[in-house]
């Protein structure tokens, strides 16, 4: 069974397969309690482990209800409260989790880590965000476009601003795979990974890097930021005074499409990388980009345990 570790393995069958299965299910249990198990429950009897070395509040609870309402259950856990934390291998963990549950979800930092548990454990690894990438925000961005835009994702067009990091990462990939326009508008030594970049274009993604704001919102469907500083990484004081063109306010939002969409994974820094007017604005869409979280992770575990697609 597959992981979903990185979005370009999945291919665009898989990405469309899985964001067409969140919009279904979202829809069919409108107005059900949040803990009631969708009609089918369809991973009945199935166990995630949900597995943190960061910090998290939307991937944890979105993950564990989730599975709540797949008729399946979780066990979350942080990786310091296992044997993890003091030096048991990570191949080691994989191989014994894989007796006892059915998925493995992971947010870590490195990426090998989060490979190296994909490579060697014998049920699904999801990656719930490392330092190189977010494939599951990644995927409730797009399902909110779409919900929010009446179209599918292919035919629009996106900007990021601000820092080339994880959630840029994801967004390059996805752009790649699905084949939306990207304009990634990011300070000056804060581009993202060449790597990302290359094997993006290899596939025949149209990414354009740019290093001006203005130039990069135009028209755009789609504004999309993040924090200015990740977790785990340092904030020099340099860093925040490169960003500060490209914090989104009402004048940016104004330079895109009219009906132009504004999206933030969260945590936000109201003031930083996008004023309060805009991410408490008509035009934002963060509190059902949130809640799609858990609609997509749903999609997410039914297609790593093959029941999708
Ligand atoms: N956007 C996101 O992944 O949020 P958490 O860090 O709260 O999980
Ligand atoms: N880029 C952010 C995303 C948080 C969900 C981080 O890695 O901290």
């Amino acid at each position: 069974m597959p992981n979903f570790i990185d979005l370009a393995a999945a291919g665009r069958a898989g990405l469309r397969a899985i964001l067409d299965e969140a919009h279904r299910r979202k829809a069919a249990r409108a107005g059900l309690p949040k803990g009631t198990p969708d009609a089918d429950a369809p991973l009945a009897g199935h166990v995630l482990a949900a597995i943190f070395e960061k910090p998290s509040t939307r991937t944890r609870f979105s993950f564990d209800v989730a599975m709540r309402q797949l008729g399946g259950s979780t066990i979350v856990t942080g990786a310091n409260d296992m044997q993890l934390g003091r030096g048991e291998t990570v191949a080691d963990t994989a191989r014994v989790l894989s007796r006892m549950v059915d998925c493995i979800m992971l947010r870590c930092a490195t990426h090998a880590t989060m490979e190296e548990l994909g490579d060697v454990a014998g049920v699904p690894v999801i990656n719930g965000l490392t330092d190189l990438t977010h494939p599951c925000q990644a995927m409730a961005d797009m399902m909110t476009v779409e919900e929010r835009l009446g179209r599918p994702v292919e035919t629009t067009c996106w900007a990021w601003l601000g820092d080339g990091n994880n959630m840029a990462h994801s967004l390059i990939e996805a752009a790649s795979v699905m084949g939306f326009e990207l304009r990634v508008g990011v300070a000056h030594g804060y581009d993202p990974d060449q790597a990302i970049v290359a094997m993006a274009e290899a596939r025949g993604g149209n990414i354009d890097l740019l290093h001006d704001a203005r130039a990069a919102v135009d028209g755009a469907d789609v504004v999309a930021t993040d924090t200015w500083v990740s977790m785990g990484q340092p904030g020099p004081k340099d860093k925040l005074a490169a960003m500060a063109k490209f914090q989104v306010t009402p004048a940016l939002m104004a330079a895109a499409a009219p009906h132009a969409v504004f999206l933030h994974c969260l945590p936000v820094h109201r003031g930083d990388e996008v004023t309060a007017e805009v991410i408490d604005g008509a035009q934002s869409a963060v509190w059902d980009e949130a809640e799609n979280r858990l609609h997509v992770q749903k999609a997410i575990l039914l297609w790593c345990l093959g029941k999708i697609g």
